[in-house]
């Protein structure tokens, strides 16, 4: 049977216990803790223990979200995990490791990569699985270990990227609401811009691929910053207009936590006060698909999202991608 609406019924998230400040930072590589402040708004960050892969973030976030909405493991019709650093590089689906470790033995699960927009990407999927009727319990997942790919002799990104992860558990309601409108977008001729350049097909891994630290990512900051502080704003923007909404609507946006300053300007571009736009990229960094569903559970644990509540959500990465969803809460 078809259900009109989806909510967001439990939902939860999990940091790693480590935290790494930026004086740390300034014994691995030419680097200060002012300059990272200043272009970034990043204080500290978590990084993983050796012992913990991303199926193992996701599992925490994951048990969170089913335990607040006192929903057993076992009545679980789907797993759906954002992520672009699974526990093994080409398979099995880390979604089936966490589906495992959970004890959702009725579901079913699978990864998505669409890196940084990856969780948007995926709870726009996921509420079309409930909209249809074809599932009644689906755990959407982001959850990332970046610091396992970053090069820690780059400093123009090692000091950006953090490890976390959270997660909702969605559901058909007859209360109105739920996803209102969103947009989904990509540009792959900038997919040069950010990439991890070896270990895949194109490039397998060998000796030559570690030697020459292909394993690890690469970025152009600069032409990602351009292409953040132009798409943002604009897929906010558009798919507000798709529900008939402005941004005097909005009441949070939780976007991307990336970089303070591109949150800044997209908040200006869109003339949001400051209250109305959600920050906790001081204390992770960037953490790619686990920084949307880890800032919507602070916000959400904060009082900040209130019954029929407007919220927006927006991200961007590799790719390029772009994702942005408007939500009302109808929790
Ligand atoms: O989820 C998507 C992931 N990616 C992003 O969101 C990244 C988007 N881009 C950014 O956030 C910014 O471009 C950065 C934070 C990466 C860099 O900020 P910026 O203001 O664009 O700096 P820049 O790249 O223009 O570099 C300015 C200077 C350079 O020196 P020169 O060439 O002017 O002499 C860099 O070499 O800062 C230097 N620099 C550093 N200095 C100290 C770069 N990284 C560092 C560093 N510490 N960690």
């Amino acid at each position: 049977m078809t259900s009109r609406y989806a909510r967001i019924a439990g939902w939860g998230k999990y940091l790693p216990e480590r935290i790494m400040r930026n004086a740390e930072l300034e014994e691995l590589v030419d680097t200060s803790d002012e300059w990272i402040r200043s272009r970034s708004g990043i204080v500290e960050r978590r990084i993983a223990a050796d012992h913990e892969a991303t199926s193992d973030l996701g599992l925490r976030a994951a048990q969170e979200a089913l335990h607040c909405a006192g929903v057993d493991a076992s009545e679980v019709d789907l797993v759906l995990v954002a992520t672009s650093t699974p526990d093994y590089a080409f398979f099995p689906p880390t979604a089936s490791l966490i589906q495992e470790a959970l004890g959702a033995r009725n579901a079913g699960a699978f990864d998505m990569n669409a890196v940084c927009s990856g969780f948007v990407y995926a709870l726009v999927t996921a509420t079309q699985f409930v909209l249809s009727g074809a599932c009644k319990n689906v755990l959407v997942i982001g959850a990332e270990v970046f610091t396992r790919i970053l090069d820690w002799q780059d400093r123009t990104t090692c000091v950006l990227f953090g490890d976390g992860a959270g997660a909702v558990l969605l559901q058909p309601t007859d209360r109105p609401g739920g996803l209102l409108s969103s947009v989904l977008g990509s540009d792959g001729s900038g997919a040069c811009h950010l990439l991890v350049p070896g270990g895949g097909s194109r490039n397998p891994a060998s000796h030559q691929t570690v030697a020459a630290r292909e394993h690890y990512l690469r970025m152009n900051g600069r032409e990602v910053f351009r292409f953040a502080i132009n798409r943002m704003p604009e897929a906010v923007a558009t798919s507000l207009d798709r529900a008939g909404l402005r941004p005097s609507d909005l009441d949070l946006l939780i976007p991307h936590q990336a970089n303070q300053r591109i949150i800044d300007w997209a908040a200006k571009r869109l003339e949001l006060s400051e209250e109305a736009v959600f920050s906790n990229v001081a204390r992770y960094g960037n953490t790619s698909a686990a920084s949307v569903p880890v800032a919507l559970c602070e916000a959400i644990d904060q009082g900040l999202v209130r019954p029929n509540a407007i919220i927006g959500m927006v991200a961007f990465g590799a790719g390029l991608t772009w994702a942005s969803a408007i939500w009302q809460w109808n929790t």
